[in-house]
Formats: C-alpha cells, structure tokens, sequence
C-alpha cells in the first residue's frame, strides 16, 4: 500500500480570516459609530492593557496593500466581517461611506483573483442596539435581519459566500453570562435569550438573502460555529463523564441541533432549566433556525478536557483555558474544572493537539445525519514572536502548529469528512478581544507603533502548503 498522503479534493479552498472589530481601527471615522466592543474597551479593567479598537492594525486605510500582500502568498479566499456598526450606525440609517468600504475591499479581492468570503456578525453590535437590551432583546434579531439585507443590496451582486453569525457561543454566553466580552453582562438568562436570538438572526438572515438570490445555487450561505471536543479526563469517572456531558451540551449541541436537527438537545434544557429557556423560543423558530445551508464553518484551537471535580492544588496556572464561558451558572454540578493534559500549550495556555481537529471532524460527519460540507473558518495559534535582528519573523512554533493542524484536516478528509477548505487565523496580528494586542495570532506581523507588515516565516510556510495543494502534491 502507497503511503502517499490523500489528495486535497478538487476546489479545496486555502484562505486566511480576519473580523472587522479586529483590524480596521477607524473607529470613528466616516460615520461609524461604537460598537460594544469600542464601548467595553473604555471600562476600566475590561481589556489587558487598556487597549482598544480605536485604530488596530489601520486596515481601513491600508486595505489594498494588505490585499496586494495576501495576493503575493498566494491566498484563493479571505474571510473578512463587516461591520453593522459602519454600515448602520446606531442601526438608524444606512451610512454609505461605511458601506463603500466594503464594496472597495470586495473589487480589490475581485481583481486579485481572491475570492470574498463574508461574515455578517463577528461580535461588534452597534452599541445603541445595546442600549435597547442587545442580543437579549428578540428585537434585535430583526434588526439583524434588516442589516444583512442592507448589506447584500450592496455585495449581493459580487459576494457569493455569506456567513451569519461567527462564534455564536462567544457573543452569547460569553458575552452576556461570563461577563468576558462586550457587552460584559453577567446574567445567565440574558446570555440564554441572546444565545436563542442569534439563532433566530441567523434564520431570518438565511430566509431573506435565499429568496433574493437570483440565480438558484449561486449563493453559499452558512454559519461558523466553535466547537470542541470536550473530552472527559477520565473516561470511567462518571462524575467527569458527566461534566463532559454538559460541556459538550452547552458549547457545541446548543448550537449545532437547532441549525441541524430544527430542536435544542433536551439535557441541555433539562440543565438550564432554572432561567426557563423554553418560554424563549416561538412557535416557528426553529424551522426559521434550520434553514437548510450550504456549509458549516468551524472554528477549532483546541480540545478541552473536562472534570467533575477541583482541579488538584498543583495545577499548573495558565494552562486552563480561559477563553470559555466559566463553570457556573450552567452547569449545575459542583465542579467542571480543565485539567491540564500536560500537552504543549500556546501563549493563549491553549492544548497543542492537532488530532483533536481531526477527530472533531470526523464526529461531524458521522454524529449528524447529511451534514453541510465544513469549511475550517479558523484554526492558528498565539506565540511570543520576535524579530530578529535581519527583520525576520522565525516564529517555528506558529509554522509547527499551522502545518500540523493542516495534516490533521487532510487525515480528516481521508477517513471521510467532507471539508472543503480551510482558513488559517489571521492573516494579520490584531486586536484579540479582552487580551489587547498582546496575543498575536498572525501569519503576517504587524508593528503596533508603525503599522509596518512583516510575513513571518508561517506566512511563508503557508503560502508553499497553497502551492503544493494546487500542484497536486
Ligand atoms: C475566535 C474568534 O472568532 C477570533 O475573533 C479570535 O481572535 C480567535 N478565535 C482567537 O482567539
């Protein structure tokens, strides 16, 4: 038998990705307004460092030579946000200069051969639909709906691949149960509502572009979603089966079964039943949430290895995640901790374990009945970079990740997943929400004093992997 490895499938699509919030600074400028994360980032304490999305990495007025530049490694597609924020402020009108933006940035992708991969929501709500309860607001998930239309009245004729939501487990729970991201609510029934309103965004969302769209087909439209394996630290301790349990309940199959399956996993409803979620959803919603899509977009880092009991008083610090929603109050048992598996870890304190990716996508195909094909939306890593005295960015460690992380998709695809194309975050160093721009995820540096870019050597790397997989090899 040939150990050669499995072929990339035909059109397998190698991109990199961005969020809005993230990178285009110019907070205020051209009519844009706050969005909650520029208003979260001026409490103080709320993000490391003080830092704020006021002027990121200058995209905005630096977009073309960031265009020119993923064109130079090679990229076929670039995932990018809008946001609602410079599109309608305050949601109030539509701000055409805002707007103009993106119809700019799309024709520069258009010309570079590099084909636009859009999402609607990556966490920026306009801060004055926060003021009206945000996301716990049901409201707004038809404001969502009106948004989404407004952008496709103006991308509809050259954007062909649409994406709602990005992470919705993040700009639900996290944001309105853990308090960790804008707007930093603490209450666990607003972070429910939000959660089950997103959902309904997105429906509303899938129902409007689809029956605008012209041409039968031509539209790819679909959802990104963070999920994990939550793996149980010990697999014949029950008390950590069944932190397992709930973890994978509330991040995962709280947001794939209703897009999926059309129902919410009836343990998790058994779990959350205190904060009465069910009085939540309307008779409907959930055939508006199961909108048949065209792709599933996941985003995966790491596994989390989950426990029913404390962590032992010689855990080590900063090697439990701490991106995710914290213990309480969904999950009811006393304890659901992360030990760590002493696995290498990246500047995040994120497991380095790219078999993780891999087996998480084969589930996926195997656990739900005809799923869309899946697309990797995001997969990279934080490191410390430094750049050496000749200019250049060696960050071997972000290189080993990426390289191993794609192997594991390729493994992936061997035993049958159906991925059609993967994403490395991010093209550029950014701001990287409640961590400031200490933690750098980028394939590309960025100098915060002078905005000068810099490929690292996993940027290089990357654009050979693109290369050989376009060569067949
Ligand atoms: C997920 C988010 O979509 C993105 O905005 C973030 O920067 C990365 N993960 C890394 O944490």
């Amino acid at each position: 038998m040939s150990d050669a490895p499995t072929p990339w499938p035909d059109g397998f699509l190698w991109g990199s990705a961005t969020a809005a919030a993230q990178i285009e600074g110019a907070a205020h400028e051209d009519g844009k307004e706050d969005s909650i994360w520029d208003h979260f980032a001026r409490i103080p304490g709320a993000v490391a460092g003080g830092d704020t999305p006021e002027v990121a990495v200058d995209h905005y007025h630096r977009m073309p030579a960031d265009v020119a530049l993923m064109k130079e490694l090679g990229l076929q597609s670039y995932r990018f946000s809008t946001s609602w924020s410079r599109i309608k402020p305050g949601d109030r009108f539509v701000n055409h200069a805002g707007l103009d933006f993106y119809s700019r940035l799309v024709d520069e992708l258009l010309d570079a051969g590099i084909l636009p991969w859009l999402t609607l929501y990556h966490w920026d709500l306009p801060q004055a639909l926060e003021k009206t309860g945000g996301w716990a607001n049901r409201d707004t998930a038809y404001r969502f709906r009106d948004y989404a239309s407004t952008v496709f009245d103006a991308l509809g004729d050259r954007v062909t691949h649409w994406t709602t939501f990005n992470e919705p487990l993040c700009s639900s729970l996290i944001a309105y149960a853990a308090g960790e991201h804008a707007p930093g609510r603490r209450e666990p029934r607003a972070a429910l509502a939000a959660l089950h309103h997103q959902h309904l965004a997105h429906g509303l969302a899938v129902q409007t572009l689809r029956s605008r769209s012209e041409e039968a087909g031509a539209l790819k439209l679909g959802i990104t979603l963070n999920l994990t394996n939550a793996v149980p630290n010990d697999p014949s301790d029950p008390a950590d089966l069944e932190a397992a349990r709930r973890i994978d309940g509330l991040w995962n199959r709280m947001f794939v079964e209703p897009l999926l399956l059309g129902s919410y996993p009836a343990d998790v409803l058994d779990d959350v039943r205190e904060y009465d979620f069910e009085s939540l959803v309307h008779d409907g919603d959930l055939q508006t949430i199961a909108q048949p899509i065209d792709f599933l977009g996941v985003n995966h880092y790491h596994d989390d290895n989950v426990s029913g009991h404390p962590l032992p008083a010689d855990a080590a610090p900063g090697l439990v995640p701490t991106d995710r929603p914290k213990a309480s109050p969904f999950v009811g048992s006393e304890y659901v901790t992360f030990p760590s598996r002493r696995l290498p870890v990246t500047a995040m304190g994120w497991e380095v374990n790219p078999a993780g990716l891999r087996s998480l996508l084969v589930r996926l195909g195997r656990e739900y009945p005809s799923p869309p094909p899946l697309y990797i939306t995001e997969n990279g890593a934080a490191y410390d970079d430094l750049v050496d005295a000749d200019g250049r960015v060696r960050d071997t460690e972000r290189e080993a990740y990426i390289l191993s992380h794609v192997d594991a998709v390729r493994g992936a695809i061997a035993e049958g997943a159906d991925v059609r194309g993967y994403f490395v975050w991010s093209f550029l160093d950014n701001f990287e929400w409640a961590w400031g721009y200490e933690k750098r995820f980028g394939i590309v540096r960025v100098d915060y004093e002078t905005q000068e870019r810099i490929v690292k050597d996993s940027g290089r790397a990357f654009a050979r992997v693109i290369a050989d997989a376009r060569a067949g090899v």
